[in-house]
This record gives C-alpha cells, sequence and structure tokens, in this order.
C-alpha cells in the first residue's frame, strides 16, 4: 500500500524533499497534513510516537478516515497538555469527529477554540473530563453535531444558563464533579439521553421540566442541594433506566409514578429527608432500590420485596415498622434492612429459595422469633447480620450449611443453647461473633476447622469448661473474646497470630497466669480481669514487643509488678498480694528501655495488619455499594 515511507535508509534521500510531494506519501490532504504537523511541533510528549514516520495516519492517538485522507479522531489524553493554544490547532481539522483531550491540565476553554471548533459540523464528541477548568461555562454556539460533551472532573462554577441550548444534537452531557449552581438546566436538547449532574451545587427543586427529556436513560443528581419532593412528572419519562438522586435534602412522598416506568432498573435516594412510607408499587420493574438513611416510615409494602427482577434493596437506616414481608424475589443478591424498627420474625417462608441471597442484613431492628434453619438454605450467603435484635431459640445446625459465609454477626440477641458443631464446618468464615447472647455448653473442640478466622466473639454468654486444646491451630486469629463466661481449667497454647486482644476477662480460671502468653509477640491487649489467678506476674510479659495494655484487676495475684515499659498501660487494682516495686526506685531494668524501635515497628505492622484483615472484609461488602 501506499502509506507513507518508513525510515527506510533506501528513502532517506527523499526525506530532504518530502515537504515538496507530501502526497507521494500520504493520502490526506495536504492542508490536514501541515495541520497535524504543527500540531506535533505543539505536543512533545514521550507518549506520542509521532516522529517514526511522516503519515499521521500511522501515529498513535490519531484515527484516520478508512481511505486514510482525512484525521477524523484524536485522542489526546493523559498527555500533562496545559497550554490552550493547541486547541485552536485541533480545530482547523474541520473533519474531526472525536475530540478527547480529558485528563490534562488545560485551564480553560478559549472563545478561538469554540469559535473554530464549533464550526466543524461531524463533531460528535468532546471529552474535557478531568483538567483544571475553572470559571463558568463557555456559550457553545456552532457545534451543531455534537453529541456526546465531557467536562466532568474539573472546577467549573456558576450558574448554567443557555451556554448549551444551542447542543441540539446533544446525547449525553457530563457535568460532574464540578462547582456549578443554581437550578438543574431544563433546556437542553430534547435528544439527552443521558444527564450527569453529580456532585456539584445544584440547588432548589428538581425542575418538572427534566420532564421534557423523553429520551433520558440515565439521571444522575446525586451529590448536591436539591430540595423538596420529586416531581411525578418523572414518572413521564419512558426510556428511564437509572435514576440516581442521593445525598441531597429531597423530603416528601416519593411520587407513585415511578412505578410506571417500565425500563427502570435502578432507583437511589438515599441520603435524603423522605419521611413518608414507601409506594406500594415502587419496585414493580426494579432490579436495584436504595432509600437508606432517610426518615421513612410506615412498613415495608407486602409486595415490595416480591417483583423477580429485584436482586438489590437496601433500605436500613430509616424507620420502618411492621414486620419484613413474606415475599421475597428468588433474584435477590443484597438484601440491607438493618437500623429499623422492624418486628415479627425473620420471614422463612421464602428464604430457602433465596439461592443468589449473599448479603442478608437485617441487625438492629426488633425482631423475634428464631435463627430459622431455613437460612441454611441461602448457600451464596457471605454476609449475614442480625445483630442487636431479639431473636431467641438455638443456633440451627443447619448454619453449618452456609459454605460461602465470610462474616456471621448474630450478637446482642437472646439465642441460647449450645454452640452447634456443624458451625465450625464453615471453612470461608472470618468472623463469627455470637457475644453477647445467652449460649452455654462449651466452644466446639473442632473449632480449628476454621481456618479463616481472625476474628471470634464469644463474650458474654454462659459458655463453660474448658478453652479447646486445638485453639492454637487457629493460625490467622487476630482477635479472641472469650470474657465474661464460665470457662475455667487449663488455658491452652493460643494462636501465635493473635494480635488486636486476647480476652478471658470475667470467668473462673485459677493457678498461675500462663507464662507462655509472652509468646504473643503481636498481642497489643491483654486482658485477664475478673477471674482468680495467683501467684506472681511473669517477668516475661515485660518483653511482649506489641503489648500496650495489660490488664490484670480482680485477681489473687500477688508478689512485686515487673517493671514495663512506660507505653505499656498496666492495670492491677483489687490484686491485694501484688505491690509495684517499681514505683520507689528507678530500677536496675534501665536497659530495657533500648526497645522502642522494634517496639514501634511490630505495633505499626500489628495495626497494620489489622486494618488490613478489616479492610477486606469491608470491601467485599462495600463492593456492593454504590459509590456514593
Ligand atoms: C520529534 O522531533 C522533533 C523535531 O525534530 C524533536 O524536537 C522532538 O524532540 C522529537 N520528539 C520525540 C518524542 O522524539
Ligand atoms: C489506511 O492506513 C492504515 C494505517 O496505516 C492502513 O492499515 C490501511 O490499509 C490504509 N487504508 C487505505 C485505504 O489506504
Ligand atoms: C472521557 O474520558 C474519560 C477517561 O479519560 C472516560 O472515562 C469517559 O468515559 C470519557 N467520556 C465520554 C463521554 O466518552
Ligand atoms: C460522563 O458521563 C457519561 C454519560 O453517562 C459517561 O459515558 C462518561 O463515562 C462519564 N465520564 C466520566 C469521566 O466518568
Ligand atoms: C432542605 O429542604 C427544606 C424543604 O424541604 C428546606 O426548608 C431547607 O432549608 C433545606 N435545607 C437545606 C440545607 O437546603
Ligand atoms: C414529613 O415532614 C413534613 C415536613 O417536615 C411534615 O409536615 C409531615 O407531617 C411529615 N410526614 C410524616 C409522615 O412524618
Ligand atoms: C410472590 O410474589 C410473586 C411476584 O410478585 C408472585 O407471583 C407470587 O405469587 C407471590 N407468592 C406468594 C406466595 O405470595
Ligand atoms: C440503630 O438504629 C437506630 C435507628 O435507625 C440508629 O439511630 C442507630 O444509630 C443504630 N445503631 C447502630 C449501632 O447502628
Ligand atoms: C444442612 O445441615 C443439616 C444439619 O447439619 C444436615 O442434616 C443437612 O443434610 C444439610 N442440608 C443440606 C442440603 O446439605
Ligand atoms: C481463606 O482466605 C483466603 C485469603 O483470604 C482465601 O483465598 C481462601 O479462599 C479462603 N478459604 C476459604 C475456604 O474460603
Ligand atoms: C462483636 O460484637 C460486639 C458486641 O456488639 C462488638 O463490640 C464487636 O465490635 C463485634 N465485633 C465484630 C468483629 O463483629
Ligand atoms: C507503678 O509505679 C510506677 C511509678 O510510680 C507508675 O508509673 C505505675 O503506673 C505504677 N503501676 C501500677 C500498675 O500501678
Amino acid at each position: 500500500m501506499g502509506g507513507c515511507a518508513r525510515s527506510n535508509p533506501l528513502l532517506i534521500p527523499l526525506f530532504f524533499s518530502f515537504s515538496f510531494y507530501p502526497l507521494a506519501f500520504c493520502k490526506l490532504s495536504s492542508p490536514q497534513l501541515a495541520v497535524m504537523r504543527n500540531l506535533r511541533k505543539k505536543i512533545q510528549s514521550p507518549e506520542l510516537s509521532w516522529n517514526s514516520t511522516e503519515d499521521p495516519c500511522k501515529w498513535n492517538r490519531v484515527t484516520c478516515s478508512q481511505d486514510n485522507t482525512s484525521v477524523i479522531e484524536l485522542s489526546l489524553s493523559g498527555l500533562s497538555l496545559a497550554s490552550p493554544d493547541t486547541l485552536p490547532v485541533i480545530c482547523q481539522i474541520g473533519s474531526l469527529q472525536v475530540l478527547d483531550l480529558s485528563d490534562n491540565q488545560l485551564a480553560s476553554l478559549p472563545v478561538e477554540f469554540i469559535t473554530s471548533c464549533g464550526k466543524i459540523d461531524g463533531l460528535k464528541r468532546l471529552n474535557f473530563s478531568s483538567n483544571a477548568l475553572v470559571g463558568s461555562l463557555p456559550s457553545f454556539t456552532g457545534f451543531a453535531g455534537l453529541e456526546f460533551l465531557d467536562l466532568s472532573y474539573n472546577k467549573m462554577n456558576r450558574n448554567i444558563g443557555s451556554e448549551l441550548d444551542g447542543l441540539v444534537k446533544l446525547r449525553s452531557l457530563n457535568l460532574s464533579l464540578n462547582m456549578f449552581n443554581g437550578p438543574v438546566p431544563v433546556k437542553l436538547s430534547r435528544a439527552l439521553e443521558e444527564l450527569q449532574l453529580w456532585a456539584n451545587g445544584f440547588e432548589g427543586e428538581i425542575p418538572e421540566g427534566v420532564a421534557n427529556y423523553q429520551n433520558l436513560k440515565t439521571l444522575d443528581l446525586s451529590q448536591n442541594q436539591l430540595s423538596w419532593s420529586i416531581p411525578d412528572r418523572l414518572g413521564e419519562l419512558p426510556k428511564l433506566e437509572v435514576l440516581v438522586l442521593s445525598s441531597n435534602n429531597l423530603s416528601g412522598k416519593i411520587p407513585n409514578s415511578l412505578a410506571n416506568i417500565q425500563t427502570l432498573s435502578r432507583f437511589s435516594a438515599n441520603q435524603n429527608n423522605f419521611n413518608c412510607s414507601i409506594p406500594n408499587v415502587l419496585t414493580r420493574f426494579l432490579k436495584n432500590l436504595d432509600l437508606s438513611y432517610n426518615k421513612l416510615s410506615g412498613t415495608i409494602p407486602p409486595d415490595l420485596l416480591s417483583p423477580p427482577n429485584l436482586q438489590i434493596v437496601d433500605l436500613s437506616y430509616n424507620q420502618l415498622g411492621g414486620a419484613i414481608p413474606k415475599n421475597i424475589s428468588s433474584h435477590m443478591f443484597r438484601l440491607r434492612l438493618g437500623s429499623n424498627s422492624l418486628n415479627g420474625p425473620i420471614p422463612s417462608d421464602s428464604l430457602g429459595s433465596l439461592e443468589k441471597l449473599t448479603y442478608l442484613e437485617l441487625d438492629n431492628n426488633s425482631l423475634t422469633g428464631s435463627v430459622h434453619p431455613e437460612l441454611g438454605k441461602c448457600r451464596s450467603l457471605a454476609l449475614l447480620n442480625l445483630a442487636q435484635n431479639k431473636l431467641t431459640g438455638p443456633l440451627p445446625p443447619e448454619l453449618g450449611n452456609l459454605s460461602s459465609i465470610q462474616v456471621m454477626k448474630l450478637q446482642l440477641n437472646k439465642i441460647s443453647g449450645n454452640i452447634p458443631d456443624q458451625i465450625t464446618q464453615l471453612a470461608s468464615l472470618a468472623q463469627l461473633n455470637i457475644s453477647y447472647n445467652l449460649l452455654s455448653g462449651t466452644i466446639p473442640s473442632s473449632l480449628p476447622n476454621l481456618q479463616n478466622l481472625t476474628a471470634l466473639h464469644l463474650q458474654n454468654n454462659y459458655l463453660n469448661c474448658s478453652i479447646p486444646a486445638a485453639i492454637r491451630s487457629l493460625r490467622g486469629l487476630l482477635e479472641l473474646q472469650l470474657g465474661k463466661n464460665h470457662l475455667s481449667g487449663d488455658i491452652p497454647t493460643m494462636p501465635l497470630s493473635l494480635q488486636i486482644v486476647l480476652n478471658l476477662s470475667s470467668n473462673l480460671f485459677v493457678g498461675a497466669i500462663p507464662a507462655n502468653f509472652s509468646q504473643l509477640t503481636n498481642l497489643e491487649i491483654l486482658d485477664l480481669s475478673d477471674n482468680q489467678f495467683s501467684g506472681s506476674v511473669p517477668e516475661s510479659f515485660t518483653q511482649m514487643p506489641a503489648l500496650t495494655q495489660l490488664i490484670l484487676s480482680k485477681n489473687l495475684l500477688s508478689g512485686v509488678l515487673p517493671k514495663f515499659r512506660d507505653l505499656v498501660k498496666v492495670e492491677t487494682d483489687g490484686n491485694k498480694g501484688l505491690t509495684n516495686g517499681t514505683a520507689p526506685s528507678p530500677s536496675p531494668k534501665r536497659k530495657r528501655k533500648s526497645v522502642p524501635e522494634p517496639l514501634l515497628t511490630a505495633l505499626v505492622s500489628s495495626v497494620f495488619a489489622a486494618l488490613v484483615v478489616s479492610a477486606v472484609v469491608n470491601i467485599s461488602i462495600e463492593k456492593f455499594l454504590w459509590r456514593r
């Protein structure tokens, strides 16, 4: 093919005269060739390989028409361009259809850009996202063919008046993450399909005129200061698929009319002030509903959770009362109803068929009844949070069938009976919190099967007998909370991984404090208070490099308390025989003070590890939260 010459040595002589024979190498018109060479001079970047050949159609980030006679696309994203001088040069390419200047450092759109690029009727797509644009919108005159305008992630401000009204072909407008204020513009092109205005300062009502954008598929007005209620007329948008109104100051009623939009699949209006009840049919066509963090009251309508398309529902942090509806969509993936005033039982009828349910959060309500065995059929569950309710009865062995579960939180209920051995089949379990219940019996000796366990909370129950010796093989355990039970007997070797806390307080332990606790070199807090430990405090504890808190109160300890580093907070009250020998004389054990550096490292790394673990768990949960 007759493209431009590569840097073939045979052709080098020709290069000396290439400017006289441009068309011998390129099919590009000579004016365009001149413009492209001028551009090459103006834009210097190691990202561009524009010197390697004389044919601009072969340059990277340049796209030509199929016959190579004209440049139609320039993708100049991420080149640190700061000078607006290049813009008018680019606009000399009359055949340009797509101009991507995103992720640069342009601070303004000069008048010359508007006048020259505005004349290019074929220009369809302009992308200035992630630049440093400031000030108010320029008036876009011309641009008769512009379909996509992306000015998101800049610092533009002021009201939007008629600056964009002339863009009659506009299908997609993105002004998100700027500082625009005033009312939401309603005189834009009727062709508009996507309107992204999130994270600005738009204020006042959502104008009824938005309903005139009859082709709208996506409307995102979240993170603004919009007030009053949602206009009924939004229900007249026949093609709307995504409606996001989160993080505003909207209040009043959620219009029934939204339930008429057959195409609507996602509706998010979380973090507003809606104080009404939820319209009955709202979810008729939805896949995803988020109304969390409002003041919604009344009950959850009986059919709200049942439409078969429904996958994600978040109604947490409202004031909803009554029972959880019985009929739940078999496609439900995530159901969050926590922090309301819901009562009655966990609906067991449909639970058995919720094979896709991955996140179930019903915590901080007033749910009664038992943890139903049917829950064991929700095979996909990764997170089960029923904490802080009024659940009674035993833990069903069927929970052992939740083979994907990572986090199980059942604390702060009135669950009684034994801990079923089957719970130790949960190989993926990372956090088990069944603290603050009425559980009795022993800690299952098969506990070490939980190889992924990082946090075990069994405190404030009535567990008795001894801690199973095999606990030491929980090799990832960071936090062990066994306080306030009736545990006794020999204390086994603890997992060396322990970091956050080992709490054995308020149990029935007697005898000497196990000196081998000092092998827990990552442990930060050791709480042995309120037992009947006797004898002296092991000297070796002073060498635990990560220890910050040692709680020995209310025991029968005696002897002289060894000298700990200043950073370690030691509590010894309520041990009649124990004296603080270090008090009077600044003892000879001074040399221990030379440990602070490893101590600091250990502290930092253990805190970091703990953060990572909780972050991992949180990330897997947060993944399914929307970006705001
Ligand atoms: C391309 O050539 C020009 C002019 O010869 C030169 O100034 C520039 O550094 C070269 N750019 C690259 C990336 O090689
Ligand atoms: C246009 O240029 C490209 C890239 O150099 C080449 O692959 C293609 O064959 C050329 N097409 C025509 C019609 O010349
Ligand atoms: C603009 O560019 C950014 C990345 O640089 C991209 O994410 C965005 O989708 C583009 N906008 C349009 C409308 O194509
Ligand atoms: C701006 O919004 C448009 C339309 O939704 C979208 O295609 C584009 O990717 C968004 N831009 C960025 C940078 O996300
Ligand atoms: C929130 O909206 C109410 C009206 O619904 C209004 O009275 C109040 O001033 C608004 N608050 C803010 C901070 O805009
Ligand atoms: C919702 O708030 C408005 C204004 O504050 C108030 O008039 C109305 O009674 C409230 N409705 C409910 C159901 O609480
Ligand atoms: C549950 O809801 C679905 C869809 O709304 C409906 O078809 C089904 O009959 C309901 N089932 C029961 C047991 O009410
Ligand atoms: C429990 O729910 C109430 C009511 O929604 C809320 O105010 C409170 O913060 C919640 N508590 C927790 C621990 O989330
Ligand atoms: C679920 O667990 C129970 C009790 O542990 C067991 O009897 C039953 O076979 C399990 N069900 C299935 C479907 O695996
Ligand atoms: C245990 O955790 C590791 C790391 O997070 C993960 O790769 C592994 O799949 C988990 N094991 C099970 C049985 O879930
Ligand atoms: C377990 O529940 C207790 C009591 O509410 C709480 O203090 C603790 O933070 C919870 N821990 C985990 C890991 O869930
Ligand atoms: C022991 O005495 C030292 C020096 O007075 C004091 O700093 C430390 O807090 C005391 N320790 C306890 C556990 O009372």
